[in-house]
C-alpha cells in the first residue's frame, strides 16, 4: 500500500502530493521506513513493517529474526517485563525493533500495536489454559480481535497460525478452538494466510524436547499404544518461519491455507527410539493406558508454574492416534508451493538433542544414530 501510495504521488502535482502525503500520515500514519531500499541485508528497508503477535514465544523468536535479518520494522506487542524480552532486540537493525506492552483485552491495545504496519501476524497461543485465559479466548476471541482491528486498519497481509489438526470434532480442546478461531479469523478477515502447521520441533520445542525429557521419571518411557498407532510428520521452526516470510511477499498468497509438515512420516515409536539414540540414552517404551496418562497429566497440570503435560496434551496425542485412521492430510499448498524445501529430522535432531546427553557423549557423531523409520501412510 505505502509502494503504491508513494508511486501515485510522486506523479502528481505539487499540491496533490502535499494532500496526498498528509492523507497517507494522517490514515495509516506509515513511516518511509516501509518503502523497499537497498540491498535485501537488515541495515536495508524490506518494505515491511510488521506486528508479531507472541513474539515472545518459540516460533516468534525465529519469525523476528527473519524480518529483521531481511530489514524489516517489527513490532513485539508483549505483556512481559521488557528485559525479558531483550533477546529479540539484536535481531533487527538499530531502532527497528519496537518493544510495546499489550493487554488482548483492550480493543485499544491491538490497534495501538497494528497502527504503524502493514503486516500483522498472529502467533499467539498456550499449550494449557489458564484460569484468565481458556482456549476459547487464547484462540478466538483474541486471534476474531486482531483479525477485526486488521481489517479496521485497513492492513492487507493478516497472518494466522492455526493447527494441522484443528477440527471442531476433535477430543481436544485445544484443537476444536483452533478449527472455530480458523472460521472466525476468515469471517473477519477473508483474505487472512492460515498456516496450519503439524508438530514444529527446534531448540525450544515442547515436542522433541517433551520426549527426551520424559527421562526424568525413569529409563522407561511411557507411550500411548507403544507410540505405534502414531504417525508424526514433524516440521522444521526456521521452516515455518521462512513460510510465513515468503506467504507475506507473495501477493497470491492471500486468502490461502497452507499445510506446513516436514518432508517425512515417522510412528510415534520409531521416532521416540530416534529421540533416544541421537540423546546417546537407553530406549525402553511400555504402553501405558489412556486413563493413566491422563491421571498424571491432572497431577502435573495443578502445578502453580507452566505444566509439563496436561490432560488435553494427553488427548492431543490421541488425536493423532485417531488420525491413523483417517489420516486427513488435507491436500493444501505446503512448504514447497512457498519455495520451501522442508528440512528433515535427522538433519536438524543434533543441535535439538546434544543437550540431552551425557556429558562423555556430547561429541559423540551422529551418524553413529540410525535414522528413524519413515512410514507412507
Ligand atoms: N509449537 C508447535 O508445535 C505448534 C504446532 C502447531 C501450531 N502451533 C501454533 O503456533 C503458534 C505459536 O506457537 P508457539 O509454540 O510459539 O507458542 P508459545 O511458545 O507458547 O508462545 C505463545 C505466544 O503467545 C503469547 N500468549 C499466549 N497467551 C497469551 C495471552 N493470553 N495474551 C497475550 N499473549 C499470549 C505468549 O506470550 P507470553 O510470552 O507473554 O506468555 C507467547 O508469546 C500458536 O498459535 C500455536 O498454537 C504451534
Amino acid at each position: 500500500t505505502a509502494t503504491f501510495t508513494l508511486i501515485c504521488v510522486c506523479s502528481c502535482s505539487p499540491a496533490v502530493l502535499s494532500a496526498a502525503t498528509v492523507t497517507t500520515v494522517q490514515q495509516r500514519k506509515l513511516h518511509h521506513a516501509v518503502v523497499p531500499k537497498g540491498k535485501g541485508g537488515r541495515s536495508s528497508s524490506s518494505g515491511i513493517a510488521a506486528t508479531v503477535f507472541g513474539a515472545t514465544g518459540f516460533v516468534g523468536r525465529y519469525v523476528v529474526n527473519r524480518l529483521g535479518r531481511i530489514g524489516s520494522q517489527i513490532i513485539v506487542p508483549h505483556r512481559c517485563d521488557q528485559y525479558d524480552v531483550m533477546y529479540l532486540r539484536p535481531m533487527g537493525d538499530l531502532g527497528q525493533i519496537i518493544f510495546m506492552e499489550w493487554d488482548p483485552r483492550n480493543k485499544d491495545s491491538i490497534k495501538r500495536a497494528l497502527e504503524h504496519s502493514n503486516v500483522v501476524i498472529n502467533l499467539v497461543g498456550r499449550e494449557w489454559e489458564t484460569r484468565n485465559y481458556p482456549f476459547e479466548d487464547t484462540f478466538v476471541t483474541i486471534p476474531q480481535q486482531i483479525a477485526k482491528a486488521t481489517r479496521e486498519a485497513g492492513i492487507t497481509k493478516l497472518v494466522h497460525m492455526s493447527h494441522l489438526n484443528a477440527d471442531i470434532r476433535s477430543q481436544s480442546k485445544y484443537l476444536r478452538n483452533k478449527a472455530v478461531g480458523e472460521t472466525a479469523v476468515r469471517d473477519e478477515f477473508p483474505d487472512a494466510i492460515i498456516m496450519k502447521p503439524a508438530e514444529i520441533f527446534g531448540r525450544e520445542d515442547k515436542f522433541l524436547n517433551y520426549y527426551a525429557n520424559m527421562r526424568w521419571f525413569g529409563n522407561a518411557i511411557p507411550l500411548m499404544g507403544m507410540g505405534k498407532n502414531t504417525v508424526k510428520q514433524p516440521v522444521y521452526v526456521v521452516d515455518v518461519a521462512k513460510a510465513i516470510i515468503n506467504a507475506i511477499r507473495d501477493p497470491d498468497a492471500n486468502g490461502k491455507t497452507y499445510a506446513l509438515v516436514g518432508p517425512n512420516r515417522y510412528l510415534l515409536h520409531d521416532l521416540v527410539e530416534y529421540i533416544y539414540g541421537v540423546a546417546h540414552r537407553p530406549f525402553v517404551a511400555y504402553p501405558m493406558p489412556r486413563v493413566l496418562y491422563h491421571l498424571a497429566a491432572r497431577a502435573f497440570s495443578m502445578s502453580p508454574f507452566d505444566p509439563w503435560t496436561s490432560p488435553d496434551k494427553v488427548d492431543r496425542v490421541r488425536i493423532s492416534l485417531m488420525s491413523l485412521l483417517y489420516m486427513k492430510y488435507p491436500g493444501l499448498p505446503g512448504l514447497e508451493d512457498l519455495g520451501i524445501t522442508p528440512s528433515t529430522i535427522e538433519q536438524r535432531a543434533i543441535e535439538i538433542l546434544r543437550r540431552h546427553r551425557r556429558f562423555r557423549y556430547l561429541e559423540t557423531q551422529l551418524d553413529e544414530t540410525k535414522p528413524a523409520k519413515t512410514v507412507n501412510y
